[in-house]
């Protein structure tokens, strides 16, 4: 696509726009090694190259930040190497380099989110960030009062006791004895709600992450994404 040269030069980050106009009027700009001194000059920048100070303007790409309402069966890698699903497949239409920020396991659906911001991914990623995620379990068998308490307050998986945890119980059905519950955590071991299941012996028939950083997937429909907002990103990242 084209546009203005002195615009584009502003978007890659290292002039403002009106310093790359007087780059362009002092001479100190070329477009594919031609000097250019007119400000209405028109460039591509996918393909064209642009110097400042004979030097190549490199090509920011845009930061995006994707949330995707991922469905069971698809893993949380760039590539697989059993050549399965991949949630890669499911952002394809985005059209941009992102990679996924944490994970899903394979048989777990929900928020997930994808971005090509390395700072962004760096930050969040890091156990120290706490990110709050929300969880939908469905369990085999009826969760007591006593069993949400000890989920809220820490149960031990594999040598390691869980931080408290905010457990609500969604619904028991005593008839098809399973009950479905809603964990909110601040940390994610590897397969944590599982474990944390499995802690009060209750066997996980599906689970759903419903919110990340309390942003919701309810709108989203399963294998769909959207674009996440400027405040929802801040939202994150605090
Ligand atoms: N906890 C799990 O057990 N699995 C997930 O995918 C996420 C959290």
């Amino acid at each position: 696509m084209e546009e203005r040269l002195q615009k584009w030069i502003a978007n890659q980050g290292i002039l403002s726009r009106r310093k790359a106009e007087e780059a362009i009027l002092q001479g100190k700009v070329t477009v594919n090694g031609k000097l250019v001194t007119e400000l209405g000059t028109k460039v591509d920048g996918a393909k064209d190259i642009v110097t400042y100070e004979g030097k190549v303007i490199q090509k920011q790409e845009q930061k995006v930040y994707i949330l995707l309402n991922k469905p069971i069966g698809y893993v949380t890698t760039v590539q697989d190497q059993f050549k399965r699903d991949t949630v890669m497949d499911l952002v394809k239409d985005c059209r941009c380099k992102v990679v996924p920020v944490g994970r899903l396991d394979m048989y777990t659906s929900g928020a997930l989110i994808l971005s090509n911001d390395g700072d962004f991914i760096y930050e969040v990623t890091h156990p120290k960030h706490e990110i709050t995620k929300t969880y939908t379990v469905t369990v085999k068998g009826i969760v007591t009062q006593e069993e949400k308490e000890k989920l809220e307050k820490g149960v031990e998986i594999e040598n390691y006791v869980t931080r408290p945890a905010l457990v609500k119980i969604l619904k028991t059905d005593t008839e098809k004895n399973i009950s479905r519950i809603e964990i909110t955590i601040h940390e994610g071991k590897n397969r944590q709600v599982r474990k944390m299941c499995e802690a009060i012996e209750k066997k996980v028939l599906a689970l759903h992450r419903s919110k990340i950083a309390g942003i919701g997937v309810k709108d989203i429909p399963l294998g769909k994404w959207r674009y996440l907002s400027r405040e929802e990103v801040e939202k994150i990242r605090k």
